[in-house]
C-alpha cells in the first residue's frame, strides 16, 4: 500500500514523523509533502530519512512529470496530518496554489484530513463549515482531541493521536481492497426511444450516479462492466464500456453482462414505454395535433432479477413521494437484494451534482446514506453494499 502524507505548517507537524516512521515499519510505501509553513517547523532531510523517498515541497519541481497529478494517481490514500485551518479552508474553497492542495483537489482516493490547531480557530464558525463542507464531499476527518496545546492551556485541537490516524488509513486500505477480484456490472443513463429518426422520449438522466459508482468500484479491485446509455459525460478510465440506447438494447446487454457478475447495481433510468411505430423517414410538421401511441418496454430490473443466480442486484428506485413504501415494493417484486431510494423531488436527482440516498433491504433494512455529492455517495453505497454482501 502506498500513502501520500501531506505535513503543514502547524505545532504539531513533528508528530507527523512519528506517524511515517510507524506506516514505514508496516511496510507501508510514503511520498511526503510538506507546505512551505510546515518546513518552517520540521526538515524534510526528516521525512527524507524515515521514508528513504524524496520529499516533496514544490509544485514546480520536475514540472514534466506533473508532480501534483503523479503523486496522487500512484498512492492508494492522502492522508494530511496535521491538516491546519488555512489548509482546510484552502480545500474547501477549491484553492490550489501549492503542490499539497493542487494535488488533493486531484485526487480520487480516499482523503483524510487529522486537522490540529489552537482551540478557538478549530471552533470558528469558519474551519467548522469548512470541515462540513469536506466531509461531504467525502473527505474523512479524524477529529482533533482535547488535550495539552501549544499555547501552554487545554483545550480542543490537539492532533489526533497516532493510533486513531493509523485506524483511519487501515479502514480506507480495507476498501480499496473490498470489491478484489469481483465482477461488477452497472446501468446508468437514460434510454432513448425513438419515434422517427430525429426525434426520441428520454428523460432527465446523464448517468452521474452510474458512473460515479462504475468508478469507485474500479478504485476498490472490481472489474467493472458500465452499460451506458446516451450520455455527455465521460465514462471512468479503466472499465469495458458497453453503450445501448433503448431499453430494449440495454435489456440485451444487460442480460448478457450482469447475469454471472458478483453484484449487480442498476441505476440506468429505463423508459417504462416506447413508442409503438417508429416512423423510417422525419415526421413532416403539418400544423396539426400528433398522437403518439406508447407500448411498455420490456421490465429490466425484473428480467435480472429472476435470473440472478448468486449475483447480488441492487436497484435504484427514483421516486418523488412515499419514496420507501414504493421502493421496498419494488425490492420485493423485483427479486433484489437491496435498493437504493433516490430522491428526485426538487432540486436532487436527475442532472444535479447532489443526491441524497436511502438503502432498504430484506423486511426491514435501512440505511440513511445522506445528502452528499454522487463520488461520495457511490463510495458510502459501497461500503454498504460490501457488507451486505459479507453477510449474505
Ligand atoms: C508558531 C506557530 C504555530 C502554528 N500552529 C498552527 C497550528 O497548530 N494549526 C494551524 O492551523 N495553524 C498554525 N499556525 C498558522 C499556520 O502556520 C499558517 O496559517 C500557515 O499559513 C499555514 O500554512 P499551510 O497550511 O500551507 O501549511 C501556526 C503558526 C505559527 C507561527
Amino acid at each position: 500500500m502506498r500513502v501520500l502524507l501531506g505535513v503543514c505548517g502547524g505545532i504539531a507537524a513533528y508528530k507527523a514523523a512519528a506517524i511515517a516512521s510507524t506506516l514505514v515499519q508496516r511496510g507501508v510505501t510514503i511520498d511526503v509533502i510538506m507546505t512551505a509553513a510546515a518546513q518552517r517547523f520540521i526538515a524534510p532531510l526528516t521525512f527524507a530519512s524515515l521514508t528513504a523517498r524524496p520529499v516533496y515541497t514544490s509544485l514546480w519541481d520536475a514540472p514534466e512529470r506533473i508532480p501534483h497529478i503523479r503523486l496522487v494517481r500512484e498512492a492508494d490514500v492522502a492522508l494530511v496530518a496535521p491538516a491546519t485551518a488555512n489548509l482546510i479552508a484552502k480545500l474547501a474553497a477549491g484553492i490550489a496554489d501549492d503542490l499539497l492542495t493542487s494535488a488533493l483537489l486531484a485526487a480520487r482516493i480516499p482523503r483524510i484530513l487529522a486537522p490540529a490547531m489552537n482551540d478557538a480557530m478549530y471552533e470558528d464558525g469558519a474551519t467548522q463549515a469548512n470541515l462540513r463542507a469536506l466531509q461531504a464531499r467525502g473527505y474523512e476527518i479524524v477529529d482533533p482531541e482535547r488535550g495539552f496545546l501549544a499555547e501552554r492551556e487545554s483545550g480542543m485541537g490537539r492532533l489526533a493521536s497516532p493510533e486513531r490516524i493509523v485506524d483511519a488509513l487501515d479502514r480506507a486500505f480495507a476498501r480499496r481492497r473490498s470489491l478484489q477480484g469481483k465482477r461488477v456490472a452497472i446501468t446508468a443513463g437514460p434510454t432513448r426511444e425513438p419515434f422517427d429518426p430525429v426525434r426520441f422520449a428520454s428523460n432527465a438522466s446523464t448517468g452521474a450516479t452510474g458512473i460515479a459508482l462504475a468508478r469507485e468500484a474500479a478504485l476498490r479491485g472490481a472489474a467493472v462492466t458500465l452499460l451506458l446509455g446516451p450520455t455527455l459525460l465521460e465514462p471512468p478510465a479503466g472499465v469495458d464500456v458497453v453503450r445501448f440506447s433503448t431499453a430494449q438494447e440495454l435489456c440485451a446487454a444487460a442480460l448478457q453482462c450482469a447475469v454471472g457478475a458478483d453484484l449487480t447495481i442498476a441505476t440506468a433510468a429505463v423508459a417504462d414505454w416506447r413508442p409503438a411505430h417508429a416512423s423510417d423517414s422525419k415526421l413532416k410538421k403539418s400544423g396539426d395535433a400528433l398522437t403518439v401511441a406508447f407500448e411498455p418496454n420490456p421490465d429490466v430490473l425484473a428480467a435480472l432479477g429472476e435470473r440472478k443466480g448468486n449475483t447480488f442486484l441492487v436497484g435504484f428506485a427514483a421516486e418523488t413521494e412515499d419514496h420507501e413504501r414504493h421502493a421496498r415494493a419494488k425490492l420485493r417484486a423485483k427479486h433484489l437484494d437491496a435498493i437504493a431510494v433516490n430522491d428526485v423531488a426538487g432540486e436532487r436527482g436527475f442532472g444535479t451534482g447532489e443526491n441524497e440516498l436511502v438503502l432498504l433491504w430484506g423486511e426491514d433494512g435501512r440505511r440513511e446514506l445522506g445528502r452528499a455529492d454522487k463520488a461520495t455517495l457511490a463510495a458510502r453505497l459501497l461500503d454498504a453494499v460490501g457488507e451486505l454482501m459479507r453477510c449474505s
